[in-house]
């Protein structure tokens, strides 16, 4: 399993023109879709750090890999291998594995207590809020917004790893910070920018 993060803020117009070049005809539509220069920027670098990685792993040409969709929208490429991909603020994330893999970046900031009651179990809950868990209001306190989105990342990471997203019940994807697993499964979480959480996790079958 390899794993690598991309800042937006690093390429030129010119790679940027490199990358939408590189880009198939559906990737190209949603970037031009963007009113934003940053999602489209986003956009632009997963695909580029998609290709890259792949071709690596794969000892192919980075324009000999194609995409296909899930009804889910998972993306998997033309090739016996895994990958996934997550966009937040500043940074594009991607990793490449030879079974499932699910990958989710979140910036740190401030969350709705109520997402809380909504999808983490008690356990989680108590995990996030200490002795106070946050019953209503935005929650600004770092720790505890680094907290939330610790399991956030572990929980979305697993729905990516299994490809059925958000139409899972979040309630049921448990994270164990104790061993810093989601559903028994080991996570991976250094390397994350500062201000950022990352969670990988990867299927063992
Ligand atoms: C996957 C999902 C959890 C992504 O959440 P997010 O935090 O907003 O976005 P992230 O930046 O972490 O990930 C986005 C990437 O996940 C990947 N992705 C999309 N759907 C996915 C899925 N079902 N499973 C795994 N990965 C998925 C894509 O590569 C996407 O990158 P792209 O937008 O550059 O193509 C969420 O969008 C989702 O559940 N989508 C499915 C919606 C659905 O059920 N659609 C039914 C068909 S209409």
């Amino acid at each position: 399993m390899t794993y690598e993060l991309c800042n937006i803020d690093d390429y030129t117009e010119a790679q940027y023109g490199a990358m939408y070049r590189a880009a198939a005809p559906d990737r190209q539509a949603r970037a031009d879709k963007f009113k934003h220069e940053d999602d489209r920027k986003r956009c632009l670098c997963a695909d580029m750090l998609a290709r890259k990685m792949l071709a690596k792993a794969a000892n192919v040409a980075p324009e000999d890999i194609s995409f296909t969709y899930s009804d889910k929208g998972k993306p998997r490429a033309n090739l016996p291998l895994h990958f996934n991909v997550s966009h937040a603020g500043a940074y594009v994330l991607c990793a490449v594995a030879n079974t499932p893999i699910g990958a989710d970046i979140e910036q740190i900031k401030p969350f709705r207590a109520g997402m809380v009651a909504r999808y983490f179990t008690a356990a989680e809950a108590a995990y996030i809020g200490g002795n106070n868990p946050p019953l209503d209001g935005n929650v600004t306190d770092a720790d505890t917004c680094a907290r939330f989105y610790r399991v956030w990342t572990a929980k979305e990471a697993y729905v990516k790893m299994t490809g059925t997203g958000i139409s899972t019940d979040l309630s049921a994807v448990k994270y164990d910070p104790r061993t810093q697993t989601v559903c028994g499964l080991p996570l991976i979480t250094s390397n994350a920018p500062e201000g950022y959480v990352i969670s990988i996790v990867k299927s063992d079958l």
